[in-house]
């Protein structure tokens, strides 16, 4: 496994590399939800591209990029067990030197949820996403589930810019007790810990009403409000039942529609989502 932070360097030694070549991209702290991504692109590629960048542009003023946790010798030792070929893991200053002034701004999706609550947030990561699969050239990249706006956001970007290559969405992967893993779940105190089941419970709340047929959305929603607004130390931004693509919010429920939702426990904000 090389490790490598220079975009020269990657270009070099992926002219050598047997195609076609998979790409996860993660900004690091891995865990399993990670660790499936990386699995499904070595069992389908012969060769394995991952890349470790906390990318600055992606956070809004005020948001976790200082303290985002960073473990990159634990990175590493994990990425080298699942037999990574090369793990790019870039300085901000090669990524974006001071003249660095371009940006791939995706419509649609971008706008709602998540881009609603965090402005610039996907303009951040279309843009370091593009930048990646330019330098990488991949068949295939994979992303989770667990960001399910952030997939639509790339698939579309991909699809508008004609970019040529496959994305890859892999299930949510979950604590035994429904959690989603999250680099971010680090920040939770025991307490909060707790509290942040409440976040799987009110997805299976509304995945419930909807197997026992309710189909106005708006009565999930506030069902799931309700739940969670139980819970004391959450405070929640949005309940949303969207269209899974376009991500515009529905009246009745009919598939493919995401119930995703985004709650901060404490100091901590955390997204989960299920697809219907
Ligand atoms: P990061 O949060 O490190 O996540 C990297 C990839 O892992 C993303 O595709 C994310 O959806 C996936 N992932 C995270 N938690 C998961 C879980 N519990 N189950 C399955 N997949 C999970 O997402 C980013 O980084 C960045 O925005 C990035 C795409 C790297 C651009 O900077």
């Amino acid at each position: 496994m090389k490790v490598i932070t220079r975009i020269a360097d990657l270009r070099r030694l992926r002219r050598g590399l047997p195609e076609p070549v998979g790409l996860v991209p993660t900004m690091g702290c891995l865990h399993q939800g990670h660790l499936s991504l990386v699995r499904k692109a070595r069992e389908e590629n012969p060769s394995l591209v991952a890349s470790i960048f906390v990318n600055p542009i992606q956070f809004g003023p005020g948001e976790d990029f200082i303290r985002y946790p960073r473990d990159v010798a634990g990175d590493l030792a994990l990425l080298e067990k699942e037999r990574a070929d090369i793990v790019f893991m870039p300085e901000a200053v090669e990524m974006y030197p001071p003249q660095f002034d371009s940006w791939v701004e995706v419509g649609g999706p971008s706008g709602r949820l998540e881009g609603a609550s965090r402005p610039g947030h996907f303009r951040g990561v279309t843009t370091v996403c593009a930048k990646l699969f330019n330098i990488v050239q991949p068949a295939r990249a994979y992303f989770g589930q667990k960001d399910a706006q952030q997939a639509a956001v790339i698939k579309k970007m991909v699809a508008d810019l004609n970019m040529n290559l496959e994305i890859v969405t892999l299930p949510t992967v979950r604590e035994p007790d429904g959690l989603a893993m999250s680099s971010r779940n680090g920040y939770l105190s025991l307490d909060e810990r707790r509290a942040a089941l409440v976040l799987y419970q009110a997805l299976t709340l509304g995945r419930g009403l909807w197997e026992r047929e309710e189909r106005d959305a708006g009565r999930i929603r506030r069902e799931m409000t309700r739940l969670i607004q139980k819970e004391p130390l959450a405070r929640i931004d949005y309940v949303s039942i969207a269209h899974a693509e376009t991500l515009e919010e529905l009246a009745r429920v009919t598939p493919p529609a995401l119930i995703s939702l985004a709650v901060k426990i404490g100091a901590t904000r955390l997204i989960d989502n299920i697809l219907l």
